[in-house]
Parts: structure tokens; sequence; C-alpha cells
């Protein structure tokens, strides 16, 4: 079978690393790629992912016959309804499906009708009943661009003062359309961790769980990013914790089943914070995590390739999975200035090096090759270095030995990864 990957970052690497290995997995291709994708796939640069009519020509000529959708914004613009229609097996859901994401107003609504935890709250539209909600509220309280608004929409206010002015820039454009509407909410308090599931008619198959370091300093201060790093499992779980996230996670699948009007056929990600009261659920997504995937695949020993064919074609009984009893750990290698504005184009050294140490692999997020064929950094979150051991610990160690051998210019990466692993549930907020 041939297979199309749309996305480009250290997730889609991740995902194209695994299906590769899939004995199902004929020739693989990756919409646009990058450097590290091109190694194990051919990297389709000229083709828009956001663009179904032309990913549908693109399928059609290359006899593909699964389609995976990495990131949000393919999902949101409708292109698995594009290619579903014209019967090609996909991975990720319409677009309907994906307003889980694309909305945050539409989620929320989502949750209440179908009893999921989540802050209370109230969406708006205009700015004087908006500012009266957070006055009533009161500090802490959070407000969300409604919309997609890649990780930056969220502002975590302590003071009322800040909430007003998140508010005001919202509705003034600071996220474009995304921010027309806002969502404004009671914070919640407590570790956060996500669990992904595979969704199939009305089915959920959850994943191992994982946490990620949205901030981008040590100590989790600083800005939101993408994310800087994340390890799987996530130890501090209880074992009720996982089972009342399992089942809502499951709550979840089936209201999609009832509710939708096409079947939910992709990733459904839960971020949870573990509040006091139990797990309730801060967002979901309509895709796998980044860079929680990176240290969720590794982790799994099923066939990925068969798991989102079982998915793409309705089939959940299908979906085996099987996962190592190894930790794996995630460190995010980032342009100096990330999440704000860094320079390109810097030559990065040491990658072959990296890989070498036992255990570890090194996924591209914003990679690129040069005219001279150098391997040169493309983006703000530039590699994954990943590394699978028999203890927490022994990851640890060597994810941030192999960080060490890999150099470029401003390199900038966080030195606490899974430090929360391993502190107790009072340093987390719980
Ligand atoms: P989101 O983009 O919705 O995942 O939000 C980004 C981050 O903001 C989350 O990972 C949380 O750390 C934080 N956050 C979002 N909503 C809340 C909430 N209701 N209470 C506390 N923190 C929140
Ligand atoms: N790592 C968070 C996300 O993918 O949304």
């Amino acid at each position: 079978m041939n297979i199309l990957v749309l996305g480009g970052g250290g997730r889609e690497h991740a995902i194209a690393w695994a299906l590769a290995k899939s004995p199902r997995c004929d020739e693989l291709f990756v919409a646009p790629g990058n450097a590290g994708t091109d190694r194990l796939a051919k990297n389709v640069p000229g083709l828009n992912p956001e663009d179904g009519q032309t990913v549908l020509g693109f399928v059609r000529d290359h006899a593909v016959g699964l389609v995976v959708v990495g990131p949000e914004a393919p999902l949101v613009a409708g292109v698995a309804d594009v290619l579903r229609e014209a019967g090609v097996p996909v991975f990720g859901p319409d677009a309907q499906g994906a307003q889980l994401e694309g909305s945050k107003t539409f989620s929320k609504q989502f949750m209440e009708r179908n009893g999921i935890p989540t802050a209370r709250y109230r969406s708006f539209s205009e700015l004087e009943p908006a500012l009266a909600y957070v006055r009533e509220l009161g500090a802490p309280v959070v407000v969300k661009a409604d919309g997609l608004a890649a990780g930056k929409g969220v502002v975590v206010a302590d003071e009322l003062e800040d909430a007003e002015v998140a508010v005001r820039s919202c509705f003034e454009g600071a996220f474009g359309a995304s921010g027309s509407t806002v969502v404004i909410e009671e914070c919640l308090t407590g570790p956060e961790c996500s669990l992904l599931a595979f969704v199939s008619d009305g089915k959920a198959r959850c994943m191992a769980t994982a946490q990620d370091h949205k901030r981008a300093f040590d100590g989790d201060r600083g800005p939101n990013t993408g994310g800087m790093g994340a390890y799987s499992p996530v130890p501090i779980v209880t074992s009720d914790e996982l089972a009342a996230m399992h089942a809502i996670m499951e709550r979840a699948a089936k209201a999609t089943a009832r509710e939708f009007e096409h079947d939910y056929r992709g990733v459904l990600y839960g971020g949870f914070m573990l509040t006091p009261a139990g797990p309730q659920i801060i967002e979901f997504n309509a895709r796998f995590g980044d860079p929680e995937t990176q240290v969720v695949l590794p982790r799994l020993e099923s066939d990925l390739a068969e798991v989102m064919l079982a998915v793409a074609q309705g089939r959940p009984a299908d979906v085996d999975l099987r996962w190592s009893e190894q930790w794996a750990v995630c460190v995010v290698l980032a342009s100096e200035g990330y999440p704000g504005s860094y320079e390109k184009g810097k030559v990065i050294l040491g990658v072959d090096e990296a890989e070498a140490v036992e255990g570890v692999t090194v996924f591209h997020a914003g990679t690129a090759l040069n005219r001279d064929g150098e391997l040169v950094t493309a983006g703000g979150r530039v590699l994954n270095v990943v590394a699978l051991g028999d203890s927490f610990e022994e990851a640890r160690e060597k994810a941030y030995e192999a960080c060490d051998l890999i150099n470029f210019e401003g390199k900038q990466h966080r030195l606490d990864i899974g430090k929360r692993a391993i502190a107790g549930r009072e340093e987390q907020g719980a």
C-alpha cells in the first residue's frame, strides 16, 4: 500500500518513521516533509496539504491507499471530506469533527451536552458582556480565542487586569478571525496529562499517556510554545485517574458517532488537567500532539499502518495496541528567539553522532538541506531528540547526552524535561 502523510514537522517525521517500519507500507510520501522525512520517504514539497482537490489528484496519480493527516489546518479546511467523498481511506476526521479543535465554543458545547467534565465557561462576541463575565468569575481566569491560533490564543490571567487586556486584544484582532469570539473560563489547577485515542465508529482505543512542556524556559517560565519536550508514560497519574480518563475518551468517542454527520476517524487528543475533583478536559484536539507523538509512537509495538488503515476504514475492533514497557523522553532543540522571531539557515552538526547513542532517534521538525546539501535550520522547533530507556532516568540521560552532541548557532533547549515525572504532585499544582 502506498501512503501519503500530510505535514512537515517532528510529529510527521515520527509518524512516517513508524509507518516506514510496516511491511504493509510500499511507497511512502510526505507533503511537504522536511530533511528528516527525506531520508525515509519521498518528500512532495510542492503539494499544499490544505488543498483537497490537489491532494486528491496526487493520490490518484500515485495509487495512494491511505492518507494520514498530521496537522489541524487541513482537517479544519475539509481535506479529509474531499478524500473520503472520493472513496480514499483517510486517517483524520472531516471538517465537522475537526471543529472539536477548530472552535473552542463548539468543543465546549459538545462537552456540556455529553457530560464531559471541563472548566465552567461562556462564549462572547461582544466586549462589554465578556468583561462583565471576567469580573464575575474573578482572577485567576482563562481567556481563549475561539479559533485556531497555533497554541498562542490562550491567556491564563492571575490578575483581573491581565484578563481584561487579553479580552480586549482578542476583540481588537490579535488573533484575526480566530479571536472574534472569545471563550472565558474558570481556571483549573493540577498537573496536565495528554491522553490520545484512536477513534473510529464511535469507539476509542486509548494510547499511552504523555506530558508536554509548553513553556519556553526551565521551571515552566516564559511564553507558551508549541511544546519544548515530552515524556511517556506519566507516572503521577493514579490508576483511578487513568480509568476516569479512559472513560471520558470513550464517552467522547461515542458522542462523535451519535452527533456527527460522518464517522470521526482519526486521533482524538484529550488534554487533561488532573484536578482535585478528578480529571477534566482542558481541550480536545483532532490530531496527534506535537511533541507527544514523538514519545508515544516509539513505544508502540503494533503495526501503525495496520492501525491507521483500520481506523480509516471504520474497523475499530482491528485496532490492536501493544506498548513497550520502556520509557521515552523527547527534548526539543529550538532556534534562538523561538517562539518569537528567529533566524533560519544555521548549519546543523552532530545528528549522526547523536543517533549513535543507544536508544536515540532524532526526529526533524524544522530542517532543510541548503544548496550545498548541508543540513540547516528552517523553523522555530528544529529537532526532537528522543531516547528510550529501561527507566525514566536512563531515557532522560541518553536524550541529554545526544542533545549535547548536536550543534547549531543559537541552539536553545530546556534542561528540565521530565523533571516533573519524578517530582511530587505538589510541584505540579495539585
Ligand atoms: P490550550 O491551548 O487550550 O491547551 O491551552 C494552553 C494551556 O493553557 C493549557 O495547556 C493549560 O496549561 C492552560 N489552560 C487552558 N485552559 C485552562 C484552564 N481552564 N485552567 C487552567 N489552565 C488552563
Ligand atoms: N503538544 C500540544 C499540542 O500538540 O497541541
